[in-house]
């Protein structure tokens, strides 16, 4: 799929996003290698701490429904600032590739990068 689509799907999904205490709103868009789509948002709780982020929504989404192969994820933030992935985004993220291309924008930048370059010598079990 055109970056600029893919980028697109990102931006639209962020309207969805549940941020009522951050007003952090991000939208993720992530392509499988068979060709799908699969959208996520941040959705926050009043515990905080179960917050969900849009990166992960969008794996699990995908995981869910038998997906495992990704080709590419895009991350939007609504913000002049660009904010790339937590932590533990960037871990699940090295669960599936650990060379998976990411766009991470905003409504003023615009970065490419991927997830060997956001997280090196990653944990993984040798399974
Ligand atoms: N958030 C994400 O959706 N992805 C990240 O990688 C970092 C943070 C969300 C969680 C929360 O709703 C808001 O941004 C502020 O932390």
């Amino acid at each position: 799929m055109d970056k600029k689509e893919l980028m697109e799907i990102a931006k639209k999904a962020s309207v969805n996003a549940y941020a009522p205490f951050s007003n952090f709103k991000l939208g993720a868009a992530l392509e499988t290698e068979s060709g799908k789509v699969f959208t996520g948002v941040n959705v926050e709780n009043s515990s905080y701490g179960l917050t969900n982020c849009a990166e992960r929504t969008a794996i699990f989404k995908a995981v869910s429904e038998g997906e495992r192969k990704f080709k590419r994820l895009v991350i939007y933030v609504d913000s002049d600032k660009l904010f790339p992935p937590c932590g533990a985004c960037r871990q699940v993220i090295s669960e599936f590739s650990n060379d998976l291309p990411i766009i991470i924008f905003s409504n003023k930048d615009v970065v490419e990068t991927n997830i060997n370059e956001l997280l090196p010598m990653s944990f993984q079990l040798d399974t």
